[in-house]
């Protein structure tokens, strides 16, 4: 008889999603993941968001810098709007559900599976022997981070969607091997006009920042001269804007501009056209640097405010990190018990 399937209907709604602290974030974090985990917890969903630095030592961190990132990334989630009391943001090391739910996913998971992901591809590059095997086996502890909580709902940019359909795979290897209802079959949030936003300096190619030129993006750090002068710069064609949509068919510099403004405004695509139908790029550059400082400037001022006080952000990490083991530790503990491992000691 065939397994039932599992949807995510069957368990309360709970959301997770994280950033590594692997460089400065950009103005695709924000748009793309930032700006929308804010308006979850503001939907008065039941959130948590984590700064994944064990997925960022997949590739070398140098120590030092990795404690800052992490801090830099838990202050841009709180400049973002995420509410340290009202959702539960913390990094991933402090919780022990990630690392040790990643290794029984290690043995749930199909290597095939891994080499087949897009991102470890383009990661591990041309010398692929000689990368990290966690960065092989990142996508098992991504699942593992979003089951130890039996999350429903995950919001991502386009990017990670390959990610969270491996972690579907895994939950339903794992239901489907020891003969249970365990882990629900989460869904992808991807979604609004910023769920992939482009590089300044090319229009197909994904916002990074890994990217080597730092004019391709903007940083979450950057002031207000700088994200004046990197729109300025952005790589545009020659010709005005159209007045709608379809227009924008075969330029992506333009369509990826407009998507930007749309999504820092709250407003469509469309209804941005609408307002700037036969504009040309030295009208509407402009208009978008002043939009972009007016949105990331209280943001940045926050982030560096909050980064004046490291010892604050520990904390508020700290005790959002109780608040993740009290919800993950039973659910790794009934794990262990499906599996068949003992668990006699008392803790
Ligand atoms: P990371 O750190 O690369 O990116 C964090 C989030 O930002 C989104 N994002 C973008 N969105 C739109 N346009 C862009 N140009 C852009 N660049 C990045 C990403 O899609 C992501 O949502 N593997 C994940 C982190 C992770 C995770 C998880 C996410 C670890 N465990 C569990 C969700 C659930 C990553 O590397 O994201």
């Amino acid at each position: 008889m065939a397994e039932p399937v599992q949807t995510p209907q069957a368990f309360p709604t709970r959301i997770f999603s994280g950033i590594q602290p692997s460089g400065s974030l950009t103005l695709g974090n924000y748009l793309g993941a930032l700006k929308r985990f804010a308006q979850k917890q503001d939907e008065g969903i039941e959130t948590l968001y984590c700064v994944v630095d064990l997925h960022a030592i997949t590739v070398w961190q140098d120590p030092e810098k990795l404690r800052q990132q992490t801090r830099e990334v838990a202050a841009a989630y709180i400049a973002s709007g995420i509410d340290p009391k009202r959702s539960i943001l913390y990094n991933q090391s402090q919780v022990r559900a990630h690392a040790e739910l990643a290794w029984i996913f290690n043995c749930v998971a199909r290597i095939g599976w891994m080499y087949r992901m897009t991102q470890f591809k383009d990661k591990a590059g041309a010398n692929s022997e000689n990368s990290s095997l966690g960065l092989l086996a990142y996508p098992s502890l991504m699942a593992a981070d979003i089951l130890a909580f039996k999350a429903t709902h995950v919001p991502v940019g386009e990017d990670q969607k390959q990610h969270i359909e491996l972690t579907r795979d895994i939950a339903a290897k794992f239901n489907h091997d020891y003969k249970v209802n365990f882990f629900p079959i989460t869904e992808p949030l991807i979604e609004g006009p910023a769920t992939k936003v482009m590089s300044l300096r090319d229009g197909t190619k994904k916002m990074s920042k890994s990217d080597p030129s730092d004019q391709s993006r903007i940083n979450l750090t950057d002031d207000a001269d700088t994200i004046a002068k990197k729109i300025r710069k952005a790589k545009t064609d020659a010709e005005p804007l159209p007045d709608n949509v379809e227009g924008l068919e075969g330029r992506p510099d333009a369509r990826s501009l407009v998507n930007i403004y749309a999504a820092l405004s709250d407003r469509t695509t469309a209804d941005v056209l609408t307002e700037f139908a036969g504009a040309q790029f030295g009208t509407f550059k402009p208009a978008l640097a002043d939009l972009a400082v007016e949105k990331l400037g209280p943001i940045t001022a926050e982030m560096n405010r909050l980064m004046q006080e490291p010892d604050e952000i520990d904390a508020i990490l700290g005790r959002g990190a109780e608040r993740a083991e009290a919800i993950s530790s039973p659910i790794l503990n009934d794990v262990y018990d499906i599996v068949g491992m003992i668990r006699s000691r008392q803790v």
